[in-house]
């Protein structure tokens, strides 16, 4: 492996923004990307459609609520790598949900298992190996819904989207990024939220107005800041989000 190689993982990367953060991230001179996805056929034909397109990509089989496939993930990269230099913790759900007094302990479990404990699973089994990168990187996919500045002023255009599982466990997400990013302000390692902006995915039911691939844009500017850039912040494409 060259010295310069740069070796990220994306989460739930075999389609939607993952898989679009994955195209920009292996576009990048120098940057291996690894495909995370909890079904090997859809995680290996994605694979394969960034190869074609000349890109370093591998499918790597990773379950964010499997702790088991987690560190078989991280057991592979440090035995094939040695280091990682990008993680990108995008792999989410949104499940649909009654408004909050009618919302139930099963549903908000459910979605904080896989976009919250995940995140937290995921950056932890893969602390040791971002620890050996020269320059590490972590972004975690949040969204707008999670600001609690913006649901609590009453001209935010989304405060009566009224989706507690969810919206929270964006904000959980967030929490988690500035808790990492404080303990790690000592080390090389950056820890910041992206917030894509709403795009067309089978998520949103491609009722999006941004593409893929612009929801991408502000995750890849975070997985390569330069090392004066920030840690601990929340942007989207135009710069900071409120919190
Ligand atoms: N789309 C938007 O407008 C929008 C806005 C703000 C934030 N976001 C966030 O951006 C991220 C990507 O969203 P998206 O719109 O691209 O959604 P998407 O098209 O539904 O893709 C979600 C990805 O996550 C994967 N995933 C779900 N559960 C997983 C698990 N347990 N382990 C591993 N992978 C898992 C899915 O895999 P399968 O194919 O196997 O289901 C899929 O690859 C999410 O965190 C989402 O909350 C999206």
């Amino acid at each position: 492996m060259a010295r310069f190689e740069r070796i990220a993982l994306i989460t739930g990367a075999n389609k939607g923004i993952g898989l679009e953060i994955a195209r920009q991230l292996g576009q990048q001179e120098g940057v291996t990307v690894l495909l995370g996805a909890r079904d090997e056929a859809r995680g290996q034909e994605a694979a394969n459609r960034l190869r074609a397109e000349g890109i370093s990509a591998e499918f790597i089989r990773l379950d964010v609520i499997n702790h088991q496939s987690i560190d078989q993930a991280a057991g592979f990269i440090e035995g094939k790598y040695g280091k990682l230099d990008i993680l990108v913790n995008n792999a989410g759900i949104f499940l649909q949900e009654k408004e909050p007094s009618e919302n139930d302990v099963a549903t908000l479990l459910q979605v904080y298992d896989t976009n919250v404990f995940g995140v937290f699973r995921t950056t932890k089994a893969m602390l040791p190996l971002l620890r050996k990168s020269d320059n590490g990187r972590v972004v975690n996919l949040s969204s707008s819904l999670g600001s609690l500045t913006l649901n609590s002023d009453p001209g935010f255009e989304l405060a009566s989207f009224l989706v507690l599982g969810y919206n929270s466990s964006k904000t959980a997400v967030n929490a988690l990024t500035v808790f990492f990013a404080n303990e790690l302000k000592n080390t090389r390692i950056k820890v910041n939220s992206a917030d894509p902006g709403y795009c067309a995915t089978d998520m949103t039911g491609h009722a999006g107005s941004r593409s893929p691939a612009q929801g991408a844009i502000a995750a890849v500017r975070l997985a390569t800041l330069p090392p004066d850039g920030p840690t601990g912040v929340f942007y989207n494409e135009d710069g900071p989000v409120p919190w």
